[in-house]
C-alpha cells in the first residue's frame, strides 16, 4: 500500500523553507511532504507527528535516509506540548494535510469504509478508547441525529438516528449500510457516505482538534514562519478559512487615534484556496477535494 501524497510542490513552495529553520509536519502519513521538506533543510531540523502506528513505521522507512527529524508518535493538539518537552517554543512552519492516509481508507479492517463489510471502528490511533461502535451503541438519539447532523450535513439525521437505536447493537458498517439504504433510498450517491463521514469525525474528534492547533500554530509561528493547511471537506475548509481571515482582520475601531491600526497576527497568502492540478486530478482522484490554504505570521 502506498499514500500518493496531495499538493506536494504546492505545500513545500507555500512554507517557503529556510534552510535552517524548525519545521513541523503535523501529519506525517506516508511521509511525502516530510521527505521533501527534509530535503530542502540545511542545519534545520523537521518534527513530524501522527498518531498512527501503521504510518508511522512505513514513514520510518520513507525517511531512513535522513537523521535531521523526530517522529513523535502523538495528536497534533499535543503540539504545543510535545514541543516545549523538547524545549522548542518556536517553529518556522507548520504544515497539516488533513484526514486519513490511503493507508486507513484501503485497510479494511479500520472499519472507514461503507463498501465493505467490517467491524464499525474507525479510529486513526488505536490506542483510543471511544470507536464507532461505541459512539452508535451508546449515545442518545439527539447525540446521533446531531453527529450526523453537524459533521455529515445529513438531512435525515433523525430517522438515521432513531433506526440505529431501534437496530442496537449495530457491529459492522454493514448493519449501518442498511439503515441508510432505507432512509436515503433515493439517493444519487451512496447512501451512507455522510454517516461515515459524521462518524469518523466524530470518532477522531477532527474539527475540534484542528481548531486548537491552528490556534497554537499562531503562539508558535516566528515572524515570517508559514502556516499551510490541505483540507478535503468543506466543513474543514470552512473552520481554516474562517480562521485565517480573523487572524488577518484588524479587529480595532477605525478612526481611532492610535499609532498603529494594525492588530493582527497573520498575513493571508492565498486569497483563494490553491487546488491540484489538472495532471495530478488525473493522476489521484483522491485529490479531486482538497484545498490549499496558506497564512504567514506578521
Ligand atoms: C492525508 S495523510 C498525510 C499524508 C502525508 N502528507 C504524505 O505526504 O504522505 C494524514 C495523516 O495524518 C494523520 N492524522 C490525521 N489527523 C491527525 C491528528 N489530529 N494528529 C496526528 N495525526 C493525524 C493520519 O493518521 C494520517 O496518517
Amino acid at each position: 500500500m502506498k499514500h500518493e501524497t496531495v499538493l506536494l510542490q504546492e505545500a513545500i513552495e507555500y512554507l517557503n523553507i529556510k534552510p535552517d529553520g524548525i519545521y513541523v509536519d503535523g501529519t506525517l502519513g506516508g511521509a511525502g511532504h516530510s521527505k521533501l521538506i527534509l530535503d530542502h533543510l540545511k542545519g534545520g531540523f523537521l518534527y513530524a507527528f501522527d498518531q498512527d502506528d501503521y504510518a508511522i513505521e512505513y514513514a520510518k522507512n520513507v525517511l531512513k535516509d535522513y537523521s535531521h527529524y523526530e517522529i513523535i508518535k502523538s495528536n497534533f493538539k499535543y503540539l504545543k506540548e510535545k514541543l516545549n518537552e523538547r524545549n522548542i517554543e518556536h517553529i518556522d512552519g507548520l504544515l497539516l494535510d488533513l484526514g486519513l492516509s490511503s493507508f486507513q481508507i484501503d485497510d479494511v479492517s479500520r472499519g472507514f469504509s461503507y463498501l465493505k463489510d467490517t467491524d464499525l471502528d474507525m479510529r486513526m490511533d488505536r490506542d483510543q478508547e471511544l470507536n464507532a461502535q461505541t459512539i452508535l451503541n451508546t449515545y442518545t438519539v439527539d447525540e446521533l441525529a446531531k453527529i450526523f447532523y453537524v459533521y455529515g450535513e445529513e438531512k435525515n439525521s433523525y430517522k438515521v438516528a432513531h433506526k440505529i437505536i431501534d437496530r442496537r447493537p449495530l457491529k459492522t458498517s454493514m448493519d449501518l449500510v442498511k439503515i441508510t439504504d432505507q432512509v436515503n433510498r433515493n439517493e444519487k450517491g451512496h447512501s451512507a457516505k455522510r454517516v461515515f463521514q459524521a462518524l469518523r469525525i466524530a470518532v477522531n474528534d477532527e474539527l475540534t482538534v484542528l481548531e486548537d492547533v491552528l490556534k497554537d500554530a499562531v503562539d508558535l509561528l516566528n515572524p515570517d514562519g508559514r502556516l499551510v493547511v490541505i483540507t478535503f471537506h468543506s466543513l474543514e475548509d470552512r473552520i481554516v478559512k474562517h480562521f485565517f481571515k480573523e487572524q488577518s482582520t484588524s479587529h480595532l475601531p477605525k478612526n481611532m487615534p492610535i499609532i498603529s491600526d494594525d492588530d493582527t497576527q497573520m498575513e493571508l497568502i492565498t486569497r483563494k484556496p490553491v487546488y491540484p492540478s489538472e495532471a495530478e486530478y488525473e493522476k489521484n482522484s483522491r485529490s479531486k477535494s482538497a484545498k490549499l490554504r496558506a497564512a504567514r505570521k506578521k
